[in-house]
């Protein structure tokens, strides 16, 4: 018999979408590590690709088809020798569809049913068609995962809460990743271990609607993020904690009172708004008025001074007229924004969106985009700006682009390149702001920062 373990196979996974999408791949990687797959950075060659998908724009969604036409051609020549597999978000939406509309695929497998590989992969070829799998399973995924791995990096994703119970008129996600469901703590706190043992020492919490989060406590009580958050600042090694995606209508008392508490807690938060029209953010459903979103800025603010703030924004949703979009410019100048990643509104099937009248047409949308980018461009170049000449603590993460250069983060995310021995790979330092590039800072390195690092 075969032993099919001890066979070293390679594994390509391409991840499109959220983060929450790579920390599943990784966990994928986790689950076939055992069956000898080892992972690539290349499809060509590779015994088996995953794509891991990204329903949440059309064009997102689209992306899958036309790479699925590249390994159609990569798999022809080589006479079918190649597994495909089709994951996430798309694939838990579409699954049937890709089956049919797909032959090169093998398998297709959702969100929730990616710890089951293992026995997808020994269906395979049994009765002839892929193999599918997207039923939301009533056994608990994280149960079932073997131990994270992150691949000696010093950040890592640790996924705490999944799906979403909000219904927000323009999102798939309740419809890709099903009902909010979050991890019980003592899970949570066994994987952030683990990783901070392997050299890990920033973990960034991740959930759709992460600070939603109620896991059992040992008692079976329900925890919320802010607590969860203060337990892990309690990890001998582990440095920094940040958390994403947060929806401003669960930011609760003690979630922001731990920004103001917790030192390990990093000063930059993402707090989608989506638009600052409240006729808009109403036929949104998004649950709040764009005073509510000001006034609770001001108060995370008050708990935490030197709070950046960064956002989502969706322009041309049904029904925009100018002036809704004018209040969103003028929400944006009020907030002022650190970063913030923006959109033209995608109809996705399915969701009340699409069915909407006063569909905005795409010159609109186009106009209003590139005006609401141009003043978060001028926001975002005066916040990286102004850092000229401050001291901030870097956490090295790799070899910058040059020689004798290390390439780290700031605590508001900001890639630094400074000139530094490799021994500070993982480590955390004091750097002294030298230049503003586009995207990134150049430094200085003073010091290890005062705290200590394990
Ligand atoms: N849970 C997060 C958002 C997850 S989706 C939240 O509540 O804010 C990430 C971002 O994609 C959203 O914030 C939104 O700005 C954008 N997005 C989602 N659906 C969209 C659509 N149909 N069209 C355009 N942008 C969309
Ligand atoms: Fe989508 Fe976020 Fe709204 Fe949930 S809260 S429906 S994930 S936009
Ligand atoms: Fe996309 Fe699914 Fe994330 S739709 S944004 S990959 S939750």
């Amino acid at each position: 018999m075969k032993d099919t373990a001890s066979l070293a196979k390679t594994l390509y996974i391409k991840t499109y979408g959220c983060q929450m999408n790579a920390y599943d791949s990784s966990r994928m990687a986790d689950v076939m590590a055992p069956l000898g797959y080892t992972q690539v950075a290349e499809p060509e060659g590779a015994d088996m690709v995953i794509l891991n998908t990204c329903h949440i724009r059309e064009k997102a969604a689209e992306k899958v088809y036309s790479e699925l036409g590249r390994l159609r051609k990569l798999k022809a020549a080589r006479d079918g020798d190649v597994i495909v597999a089709v994951a996430g978000c798309v694939a838990q939406a579409e699954g049937e569809e890709i089956a049919r509309r797909a032959p090169v695929v093998d398998m297709v497998f959702g969100p929730q049913n990616y710890h089951r590989l293992p026995e997808m992969l020994a269906k395979l070829g049994r009765d002839g068609g892929p193999v599918l799998d997207t039923d939301f399973p009533v056994e608990d995924k994280f149960d079932a995962l073997p131990k994270a791995n992150a691949n000696g990096a010093p950040t890592a994703f640790l996924t705490v809460q999944e799906g979403c119970d909000k219904f927000c008129t323009f999102c798939v996600v309740p419809y890709t990743r099903g009902a909010e469901f979050s991890r019980p703590v003592a899970q949570i706190m066994t994987e952030a271990r683990g990783l901070v043992e392997s050299g890990v020492r920033e973990i960034t919490l991740l959930g759709q609607n992460v600070n939603a989060f109620h896991g059992d406590d040992a008692g079976g009580k329900p925890c919320g993020l802010g607590r969860l958050i203060g337990q892990l600042a309690d990890i001998t090694g582990l440095e920094r904690i940040r958390y994403t995606t947060s929806h401003p209508r669960d930011m609760d008392d003690e979630l922001i009172e731990a920004h103001g508490r917790v030192e390990k807690l990093m000063p930059y938060l993402h707090l989608p708004v989506q638009s600052g029209s409240d006729k808009i953010l109403k036929a949104m459903n998004r649950q709040h008025t764009g005073d509510e979103y000001r006034a609770l800025v001001a108060r995370i603010r008050a708990a935490r001074n030197d709070l950046a703030l960064s956002s989502d924004f969706i322009v041309g949703f049904p029904g925009e007229t100018d002036a809704d979009f004018d209040a969103t410019m003028t929400l944006i100048k009020d907030i002022n924004y650190a970063q913030a990643y923006s959109f033209k509104y995608s109809p996705r099937p399915g969701t009340p969106g699409a069915d909407m009248e006063n569909q905005i047409p795409d010159e609109v949308k186009s106009d209003r985009l590139a005006r609401l980018q141009a003043l978060l461009n001028a926001q975002a170049a005066a916040f990286h700006g102004a850092m000229v000449d401050r001291e901030l603590d870097v956490l090295f993460e790799k070899p910058g682009r040059h020689k004798g250069q290390l390439t780290g983060r700031s605590p508001y995310l900001q890639p630094v390149h400074v000139d530094a021995p490799t021994a500070l790979l993982g480590q955390i330092a004091r750097v002294k702001i030298k230049a503003v590039q586009a995207n990134s800072l150049g430094g200085e390195l003073l010091r290890a920062a005062d705290r200590e690092v394990a």
